[in-house]
């Protein structure tokens, strides 16, 4: 984002339209602090291509129902298969699914749930990990901020939960998103049936949790 550049600030609103807050800082959502998550996006509609020639503006992030982003993950990461991106873990109680706006248009999506701390983690094993899985933005979205948002969006609910760390199977060709963002990659290059070859990648959290980089 240029410098100096407002990108604007929302706060996450639970199954709720995603709220612009002026200025930055924090607010309060249901009485405690809410971390707010910043981005700079752009316009655009729908799931088709979109010139997306307007000035930036900021993209906004709510916490979305598995329908809202199911269309979206599916043809993003299982384009053209009848098997569908749906993972037990998008179920639980506590599973955290993030939805991107450009306006009212979807942009992207990205899901997180707690896990046990693997067993590959490098170094000192964090309080609590949390696993991203299908991070996935429409093609019409991508290199404007909209992942790197969905991403910090992510960090930030996570640390509202207690959580200190963040990890993922990366496909190898998102891997320069991940270390775009402060992620590390361990071990060997592995594959995943029908997806394709993947890294593992993990992130320990800052005191504040958001922002990439951290
Ligand atoms: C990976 C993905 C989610 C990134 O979304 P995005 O909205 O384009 O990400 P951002 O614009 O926030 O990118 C943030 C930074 O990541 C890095 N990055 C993102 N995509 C990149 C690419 N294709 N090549 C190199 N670097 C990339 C860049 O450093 C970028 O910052 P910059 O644009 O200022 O240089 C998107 O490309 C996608 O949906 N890919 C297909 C599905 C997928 O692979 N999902 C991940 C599954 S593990």
């Amino acid at each position: 984002m240029p410098s100096g550049e407002d990108p604007g600030l929302y706060w996450l609103a639970p199954h709720g339209p995603a709220v612009k807050q002026g200025g930055s800082g924090s607010s309060r959502r249901g009485g405690r602090e809410t971390n707010f998550v910043e981005g700079a996006g752009a316009g655009g509609q729908g799931d088709g291509p979109k010139g997306i020639t307007e000035p930036a503006a900021a993209w906004s992030l709510r916490r979305a129902a598995l329908q809202e982003i199911a269309h979206l993950r599916n043809s993003v990461l299982r384009p053209g298969e009848d098997k569908l991106a749906l993972f037990a873990e998008d179920v639980s109680v506590d599973t955290i699914h993030l939805a991107c706006f450009a306006n009212d248009d979807l942009a992207g999506c990205a899901t997180a749930f707690a896990t046990p701390t693997p067993d590959w983690w490098p170094g000192l094993a964090p309080r609590s990990t949390w696993q991203v899985k299908a991070v996935a933005t429409w093609p019409w979205a991508r290199r404007k901020g909209c992942g790197r948002a969905l991403m910090s969006g992510i960090a930030s609910e996570v640390a509202s939960l207690g959580g200190d760390a963040l990890w993922c199977n990366s496909r190898i060709s998102a891997i320069p998103f991940y270390l775009s963002l402060g992620f590390g990659e361990v071990g060997e290059e592995f594959f995943i049936p029908g997806v394709g070859p993947h890294r593992r990648m993990f992130k320990r959290l800052g005191k504040k949790g958001a922002g990439t980089g951290t």
